[in-house]
Parts: C-alpha cells; sequence; structure tokens
C-alpha cells in the first residue's frame, strides 16, 4: 500500500490539498483539465493536470499542497462547465487489499488529518469504474464504522468537511474533501430527476436539470413561476414547452414539426409554425428557450439579441458543440453573447455540460438586475 502524501494539520479545514480531482461525461477529461489549468492559472497556482481519454474524471496536482480552505472559491463548481463535481485530493491510496480495505484508509486518514461529518463512496461515470459501485455501497458502513472508531467522521459536527472516497479501480482510492454545502449535492454529481413519462421526448430532462443546476433556488423562486410567458425556439416534439406549461407558464411553441398530444394536452402550449431564427414576439416575455439544432455561434447571436433587445428577460438554451475544438467554440460563442448585450447592461451568463447533454452544453442568460 502506499499514500502519494504524508501532511498533517490542525484544523480541518486547513488539512493540506494535493490537486483537484473532478468528474465528467466520458470524452471530455481534456475540456475538465484546460478549465482547471485555467482557473488555476488565475489563482497563480502552480500545477499539472492529468486527463485519460475514457476515464470519467480528471485531476490536477499542485506544485505545492494548499490547504481546503479557499479552494473553493479559487476552483468554483460554477466555473467548470464540464464537470459534474469537483473535489479536493488529500491522498491516494494504492495497493488498497481486497480484504482489510479500511486500514489503509483510515490510516491514511489519520495520517493528514482529515476530520470529517459525513462519507460519500463513489467512482466516475466511465465503463471500467461503473462496475465498482457495488461493493462501494457494501463498504460504506464498515468504513464509516471504522472512521467512527478512531474520531475521524463526527456526524454531529455538520459544518466539517465531507469527505469523499473514489475508486478509480478496485485497488486504488482517491480521498478527497469538499466543504459542507460546496460542490454537486449529487452522488457521482449525476442529478436523479423524476420527469413524468407523459413527457414528449426524452428532452424534457435536459430543461430540468438546466433549471436545477444553472439557477440558485432563490432564482428559481423569483424569475419562474406559474402565470409567465415563455417562447420556445425549436419546440417540437415539445418536452419544453411541455416543462414549462406544467410549471404554470403560457408558451409559444415554434418548430415546423409536429409537437406531441401530450404537449397540446397541457392547453398551456400555442403551436406556431415558423423559423425560429426569424420570429420575435409582439411583446416582451419572460422567458425564451431554445433547442434548435443548428451552428452554435448562430445560436449564441439570437439569444444575444433576444435578451439585449429585451424580447425576453431570461433564456435558457442549447449549444451543439463540434466534436473537436469544444472548448474554443464555446469560448467564441461566450465572447460573442458578451459583445452584442454590452449595450444593455452587465448579464448573467452561465453554461454547464448537463448529465443529459451530449456533445452541447447548456447555458442560461439574463441581464443582471
Ligand atoms: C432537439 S429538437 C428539440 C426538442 C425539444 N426541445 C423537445 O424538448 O422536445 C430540435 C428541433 O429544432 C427544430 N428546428 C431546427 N431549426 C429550426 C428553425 N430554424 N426554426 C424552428 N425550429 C427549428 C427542429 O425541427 C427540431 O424539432
Amino acid at each position: 500500500m502506499a499514500v502519494a502524501s504524508n501532511r498533517s494539520s490542525s484544523s480541518p479545514k486547513d488539512v493540506p490539498c494535493q490537486g483537484v480531482l473532478a468528474f465528467c461525461r466520458v470524452g471530455f477529461e481534456g475540456e475538465v483539465v484546460a478549465e482547471l489549468m485555467d482557473l488555476a492559472g488565475r489563482s497563480g497556482i502552480r500545477a499539472e493536470g492529468t486527463a485519460a481519454t475514457g476515464a470519467g474524471y480528471a485531476t490536477l496536482k499542485f506544485a505545492e499542497a494548499l490547504p481546503l480552505r479557499g479552494l473553493a472559491e479559487q476552483f468554483p463548481l460554477r466555473d467548470l462547465v464540464f464537470a459534474r463535481q469537483r473535489l479536493f485530493w488529500v491522498a491516494r491510496a494504492d495497493e488498497i487489499p481486497q480484504r482489510g480495505r479500511d486500514a489503509p484508509i483510515v490510516a491514511a486518514l489519520e495520517r493528514h488529518g482529515v476530520l470529517v461529518s459525513r462519507l460519500v463512496i463513489e467512482v466516475p461515470d466511465s465503463d471500467a469504474a461503473r462496475p465498482l459501485s457495488g461493493f462501494c455501497g457494501r463498504f460504506e458502513t464498515p468504513l464509516a464504522e471504522a472512521m467512527v472508531a478512531v474520531k475521524r467522521l463526527r456526524a454531529d459536527q455538520t459544518g466539517l468537511p465531507v469527505l469523499h472516497v473514489v475508486f478509480t479501480d478496485a485497488t486504488t482510492a482517491w480521498l478527497a474533501l469538499v466543504e459542507a454545502g460546496d460542490g454537486s449535492p449529487w452522488p457521482m454529481g449525476i442529478p436523479r430527476l423524476r420527469v413524468s413519462k407523459e413527457a414528449p421526448s426524452r428532452s424534457a430532462h435536459k430543461l430540468v436539470e438546466a433549471i436545477e443546476a444553472l439557477l440558485t433556488d432563490k432564482e428559481r423562486e423569483a424569475s419562474l413561476r406559474a402565470g409567465q410567458r415563455a417562447v420556445d425556439l425549436g419546440a417540437a416534439p415539445g418536452g419544453w414547452s411541455w416543462h414549462l406549461a406544467r410549471r404554470g407558464l403560457r408558451v409559444v411553441a415554434i418548430d415546423n414539426g409536429p409537437l406531441a398530444p401530450s404537449a397540446h394536452a397541457t392547453g398551456m402550449i400555442q403551436h406556431l409554425k415558423a423559423d425560429g431564427f426569424t420570429w420575435r414576439p409582439a411583446r416582451p416575455v419572460d422567458w425564451m428557450v431554445c433547442d434548435m439544432v443548428a451552428q452554435p455561434i448562430r445560436v449564441a447571436q439570437l439569444v444575444a439579441e433576444w435578451v439585449a433587445a429585451g424580447r425576453c428577460r431570461h433564456c435558457i438554451f442549447n449549444l451543439k458543440l463540434p466534436m473537436k475544438r469544444r472548448g474554443e467554440e464555446l469560448q467564441r460563442c461566450r465572447a460573442l453573447i458578451f459583445k452584442l448585450t454590452r449595450v444593455a447592461g452587465p448579464v448573467d451568463l452561465r453554461f454547464k455540460h448537463l448529465y443529459h447533454d451530449r456533445d452541447e452544453v447548456t447555458g442560461y442568460l439574463a441581464l443582471k438586475r
């Protein structure tokens, strides 16, 4: 059993962290490393990134260990478009034996002075690691008991960090921390969302997740309410319109294709056969959503124009990125949106590569209030 580092600390928030570990969709590891390196550079942190294609996660190794305190602000999850979860790793335990797995992990936690309020055991979302999730589930109770026995787990102290033990293969576990309330609340960073079987399309999941991931609870409550008016560009067969209608919004759905009967059945959706790039509402609406399959830069230009001209107050839109240079294309779209909205004032522009996104990202745009 080898452990990659051996520092100890006094306060649970000052535990020295060796780097960042972030989960992503398989195939997006390079994009995550690029984003992490960018954030490290902005904070003057020297680091080296590693991304194995197909691993479902990427890591950063700091040149010098850094205390957990402060790292959340230097690597905010909301600024990482392609990462589902972002953790700060303290040590990596290698060559974990099949029997008595808890012993080397607990020893490493003691050596590093890790004290936490909660334990999560998880794996990256990859074909290689997913089969390990069964044993991870079974291992949680014995490991938690072993940690309680040596006073490394204190469920009563909710302000303490949370420990994520990430098995990247059967004998390798990364011991990683997040501060309480930071990071994604979902296991593996994957939201478990329920969408009714009546939804006209699987795309409905995307909008449900986008509303959850791109807006805070407070923002959702304040800006998305029954009685509002929305436009859905590229609406057919109607998953996004249907979800907005279910939330009590009146929707104008723009698409030359037909809507599913369940969308019409809401009684809240008016379907217009028109071109989403040229159609404009007679008066401003609260929300515009856009899921048209088109060049990302065209969609970026369209949403920027709607928001800058005050045609809508909030916008959720999907950018279908090219297979190569995804990060660069996203940067191009981001820059164009900032440029075109400058006349109207500062904007909130956020992107996330959602669990339900494949080669695309979902954005939120609104003028700052
Ligand atoms: C991915 S689907 C939308 C799925 C939809 N969001 C849902 O939840 O069911 C893309 C849609 O965009 C429409 N579309 C593409 N270009 C368009 C355009 N210029 N104007 C209007 N609709 C367009 C297509 O007809 C297609 O129905």
